[in-house]
């Protein structure tokens, strides 16, 4: 192929979610030896709703109308983050997630349009259902537990919710990969709202 872009598309989150979200990472990382989970970066806090994988560079414009298409319209979802968990199950967790609560019914149909909008784009094609999260970090050793904190296990950390939000858009965001990090450039916003109606032309009065 050549040059390919590793792209997906995301909701960005409040700032003040994004702080709360981080407190609760740094609580979190005691649970974990030093080294042992990797956090997700402030900056790079995301609710993921596709993956592609590899697009060709030269495609990239298409699949940018193709979601422009796909996000016009539904408006703006209220959402909120509360309530931890880990993937496969919080005892053997591999990755550690905030669980996406509100209005989950209007993400589901939002997910469901970018799906149809964009797929056959890149070269991953996911098999899984959707399943909302939001990644805070990603256990680097394999099989290592989380090692108990007083009387409260890791998914019990943080009060009822971490936020709420207006996600206004989504982000497609291209991912460079780097030994143990990732670099991510935000390439389109598209905004969910319908554009704003043209206003009547006015006729000069006789
Ligand atoms: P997740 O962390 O929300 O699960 C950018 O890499 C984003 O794309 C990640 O945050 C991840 O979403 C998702 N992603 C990365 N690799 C993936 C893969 N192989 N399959 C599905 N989603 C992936």
């Amino acid at each position: 192929m050549d040059a390919a872009w590793r792209l997906f598309a995301a909701l960005p989150l409040g700032a003040e979610i994004r702080e709360s979200l981080v407190a609760t990472q740094r609580e979190l990382a005691r649970h974990w030896p030093p080294g042992a989970v990797r956090w997700a970066r402030p900056d790079q806090l995301h609710l993921t709703l596709r993956f592609y994988g590899n697009v060709a560079a030269v495609e990239v414009p298409t699949l940018i109308e193709a979601l422009q298409g796909a996000c016009r319209g539904p408006g703006a979802l209220a959402l909120e983050l509360a309530g931890l968990d880990g993937f496969p199950n919080p005892n053997q967790a591999r990755v550690l997630w905030a669980a996406v609560r509100g209005d989950v019914a209007g993400l589901a149909r939002l997910e469901e349009r970018i799906a149809a909008a964009s797929d056959g784009f890149g070269d991953h094609h996911e098999r899984r259902e959707f399943h909302p999260h939001l990644t805070l970090g990603r256990i680097v050793e394999r099989g290592l537990r989380a090692a108990p904190q007083g009387q409260k296990p890791w998914w019990e950390i943080g009060g009822p919710t971490f936020g709420s939000w207006s996600a206004a858009a989504v982000h497609l965001i291209r991912s460079q990969l780097a030994p143990g990090s990732a670099h991510y450039t935000e390439l389109a916003s598209l905004p969910l709202d319908e554009p704003p109606a043209p206003s009547p032309e006015r006729c000069p009065r006789t």
